[in-house]
């Protein structure tokens, strides 16, 4: 009888440790948000390296060029790939097509004033959350040293001529080093529940 009990005993503190292992591993393997980072990783890596190509092929002109004719269309691959719909965001935009909706402008907002108390940039980001039937987050953009010749208060003229033509709307300069440019966003389908 009391061989029986200790071994009950030890096998309930087993289950009890691994039960806690698992609660205090479980954040950080978060494979949901472990597979959005890949995605965001990917777009922000492949417009990256298209741009850097284009500016040492062609300088800055080239380089806008490129991202205006193959930006939407490297997120929509990487979107295929990943099989939910990723893309960039911004409260102030220079392509319409990636104006805002209404949730995504609530958490840039509320990024900003993330930031305003001191949080970095480079950290923020959403939880995954469930609106309207759908997996959504999305993850702050700092603007970095290499951003500001498109997207700072002193582009050059010839450059800005060529923002002006390309989107007549623009309201994507004037940002300063570590100001939020924008966000990564995801939206993803759930399975139909049964
Ligand atoms: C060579 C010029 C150039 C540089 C450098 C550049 N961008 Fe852009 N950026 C553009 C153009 C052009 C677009 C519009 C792309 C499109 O049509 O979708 C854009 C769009 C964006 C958008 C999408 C939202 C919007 O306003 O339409 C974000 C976010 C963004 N850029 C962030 C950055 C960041 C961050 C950097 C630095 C790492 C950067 N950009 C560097 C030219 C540039």
């Amino acid at each position: 009888m009391k061989k029986h009990s200790l071994i009950t005993l030890l096998l309930c503190n087993c289950f009890t440790l691994t039960a806690l292992a698992e609660t205090t591993e479980a954040p950080k393997l978060n494979p949901k948000l472990a597979q959005y980072h890949g995605a965001v990783k990917s777009l922000g890596g492949a417009l990256m390296s298209e741009m850097k190509a284009a500016l040492a092929a062609g300088g800055g002109l080239k380089a806008i060029e490129i991202c205006h004719s193959k930006a939407a269309e490297i997120a929509e691959k990487i979107s295929q790939e990943q099989g939910f719909k990723v893309g960039r965001t911004s409260l102030k935009i220079r392509n319409d097509k990636n104006a805002p909706d209404a949730w995504e402008t609530e958490q840039l907002q509320k990024f900003e004033a993330r930031k305003q108390a001191g949080e970095d940039p480079a950290k923020i980001e959403t939880e995954i959350v469930e609106v309207d039937g759908k997996l959504r987050y999305m993850k702050a953009i700092p603007l970095q040293d290499t951003c500001l010749s498109c997207h700072g208060d002193k582009v050059a003229p010839e450059s800005a001529t060529k923002i002006q033509t390309l989107y007549p709307t623009d309201k994507a300069t004037g940002f300063k080093l570590g100001d939020i440019r924008g966000a990564f966003t995801i939206t993803e389908n759930m399975p139909a529940k049964k």
